[in-house]
C-alpha cells in the first residue's frame, strides 16, 4: 500500500481506466465514455478517485452526490492487487469527503450473485437493504 498514490480522475485517463475496468470484470456502459466521465467529475469534484501503483491504475471509486444521497460506482481493484486494503481505502476516502459535504447516506448496487463483492461491502460496514432496483433507459444503449 505504501507505493499506492490516490488522485482525481482526469480527462487523460479515459482509455486506460476503461481497460482497467474491463480487467476487473466491469462492463463498459453508457456513462463510461470520455464526455460522461468529464461531466461526472465536474459535478462531483474530488469524488472520482484513481489509485495508482508506480503509474499503473490499480483501483477506482466514483461517488455521485445529488444533495440527498450519494451513489457509489466502479469501486474496483485490479485482480492482482486485491486484499491489500486498496478497496477499503478508496471507500473510506469517499466516505470522508461525502461526510464533509453533509451527505447522510451512501447507496450502491451489487449485482445478484456477486458474493465476493457482498463480502467486501459487509466488511467495510455496509448493510444489505430490502429493496429491488427499477430502471428505465432514456436513450438507446450503444453496443459494447
Ligand atoms: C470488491 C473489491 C473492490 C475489493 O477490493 P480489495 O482491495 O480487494 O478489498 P480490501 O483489500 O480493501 O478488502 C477489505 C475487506 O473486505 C473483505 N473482502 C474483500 N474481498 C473479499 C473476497 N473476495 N471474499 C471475502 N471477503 C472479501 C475482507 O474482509 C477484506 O479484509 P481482509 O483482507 O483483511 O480480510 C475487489 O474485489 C473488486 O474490484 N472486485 C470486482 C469489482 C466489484 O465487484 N466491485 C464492487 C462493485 S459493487
Amino acid at each position: 500500500m505504501e507505493s499506492v498514490d490516490f488522485r482525481e480522475l482526469a480527462g487523460r485517463d479515459g482509455d486506460r481506466v476503461r481497460t482497467f475496468w474491463l480487467a476487473c470484470g466491469i462492463r463498459i456502459r453508457p456513462g463510461d465514455d470520455d464526455a460522461s466521465l468529464a461531466a461526472f467529475s465536474e459535478r462531483n469534484p474530488g469524488l472520482a478517485i484513481i489509485a495508482e501503483d508506480r503509474a499503473r491504475i490499480v483501483g477506482t471509486a466514483l461517488a455521485g452526490w445529488d444533495g440527498r444521497r450519494a451513489w457509489l460506482y466502479h469501486v474496483a481493484v485490479h485482480p492482482d492487487e486485491r486484499r491489500r486494503g486498496i478497496g477499503r481505502t478508496l471507500v473510506r476516502m469517499l466516505e470522508q469527503r461525502l461526510t464533509g459535504l453533509g451527505c447522510p447516506k451512501i447507496n450502491l448496487i451489487v449485482w445478484q450473485g456477486e458474493e465476493r463483492a457482498m463480502a467486501f461491502w459487509s466488511a467495510v460496514g455496509y448493510a444489505r437493504e430490502d429493496t429491488v432496483e427499477f430502471a428505465k433507459q432514456l436513450r438507446a444503449q450503444t453496443p459494447d
